[in-house]
Formats: structure tokens, C-alpha cells, sequence
């Protein structure tokens, strides 16, 4: 059975991680979203609030996708699942270099595993979590970079970190 893993911080989950998912699900028998428990990163969502994202956002895709936290080293959590594979997005020329770098390091730390890259779909190409937040913290409209699960996740968190509540 070919289990793969696909990590991330998914701090939320956009459009463009939904792509992926989708698309290595139909890759493996058997996929795990792994949500890092990051301690020393500034998350806006908690695990709970990240897993539950997912999970909504994963609904009507393929049945073969299982969605975990983990902590510690990817590698060691990829050998305890039995996972072989770690699948990343790559979006632009920018990611190569820091990608490269976490897929030697995992390979150094243990040659069972491998990691292969999907080509995020063009659309999203410019797309992260990060400008996400940054859109709306000032407002903007999010609703094409997130489903709209999400986006009143990412509305309710703005309002709750600028203390008021929307109507
Ligand atoms: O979505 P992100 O933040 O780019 O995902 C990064 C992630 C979670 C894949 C990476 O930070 C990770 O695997 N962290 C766990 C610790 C680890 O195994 N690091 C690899 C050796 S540097």
C-alpha cells in the first residue's frame, strides 16, 4: 500500500493546498495531510482550528485522505504512518530553494523516504496562507483564495484580533 504525506503549516488552508490535496490523493492508496504542531511559529489557528479547516475543505474529495497533526521530525512521523512519500507544491521559483533544501535534509535523515513536487495549478501559483492574512487583515476580499468555510474562520479570527464581532 503507498501511504504519502503531505505536510504543512495549512495556517489556513487556501485554494491552492486544496488543489494539491486533490490531485495526490489520486497519486497514492492513501494520503495524510500532516498539520505541523508548530510551537515556535506565530499560527493564527490552532491545530484543532487547522485539522477542522481541512477536514471541511476536503469534504467532496476522494475518501482515500486522512488529516493529522504531528510534531517532532516529518520523517519520523512519515516512518510511524509507514509513508514513503512526502508530496509538496511547488509554486514558483522562489519555493525551489528552500524546497530542495527540506527534501535533502528529510532524504539525509532517512533514504526510505521520498519527497516529489506537484506543480501548483497556475491559478494559484501566487497564492499563500500569508497573503491570505495579510488581505484580510486590511479587508480585502479573500473569497477567491479560500472556500467560504474558511473564509468565515479567517473573518472571525480578524475580528476577534481587532475586537469586534462581525455582523
Ligand atoms: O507549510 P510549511 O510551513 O512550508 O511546511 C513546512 C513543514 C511543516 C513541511 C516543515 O517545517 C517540517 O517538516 N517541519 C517539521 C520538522 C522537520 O522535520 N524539519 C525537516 C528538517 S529541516
Amino acid at each position: 500500500m503507498k501511504i504519502s504525506i503531505y505536510p504543512g503549516s495549512f495556517d489556513p488552508i487556501t485554494l491552492g493546498h486544496i488543489d494539491i490535496i486533490d490531485r495526490a490523493s489520486k497519486l497514492s492508496d492513501e494520503l495524510i495531510v500532516a498539520v505541523l504542531q508548530n510551537i515556535d511559529k506565530k499560527s493564527w489557528f490552532s491545530v484543532d482550528e487547522r485539522i477542522d479547516m481541512i477536514k471541511h475543505s476536503i469534504s467532496n474529495l476522494s475518501n482515500n485522505i486522512k488529516v493529522m497533526s504531528f510534531d517532532g521530525l516529518l520523517v519520523d512521523f512519515a516512518k510511524k504512518q509507514n509513508a514513503n512519500i512526502i508530496v509538496r507544491g511547488l509554486r514558483a521559483v522562489t519555493d525551489y530553494e528552500y524546497e530542495i533544501q527540506l527534501a535533502h535534509t528529510n532524504r539525509e535523515l532517512n533514504d526510505n523516504i521520498d519527497t516529489i513536487f506537484l506543480t501548483t495549478n497556475l491559478k494559484y501559483s501566487y497564492l499563500s496562507s500569508s497573503v491570505v492574512k495579510e488581505v484580510a487583515t486590511f479587508n480585502g476580499d479573500i473569497h477567491k483564495f479560500v472556500n467560504t468555510y474558511v473564509e468565515n474562520k479567517i473573518k472571525e479570527k480578524v475580528a476577534s484580533i481587532k475586537g469586534f464581532k462581525i455582523i
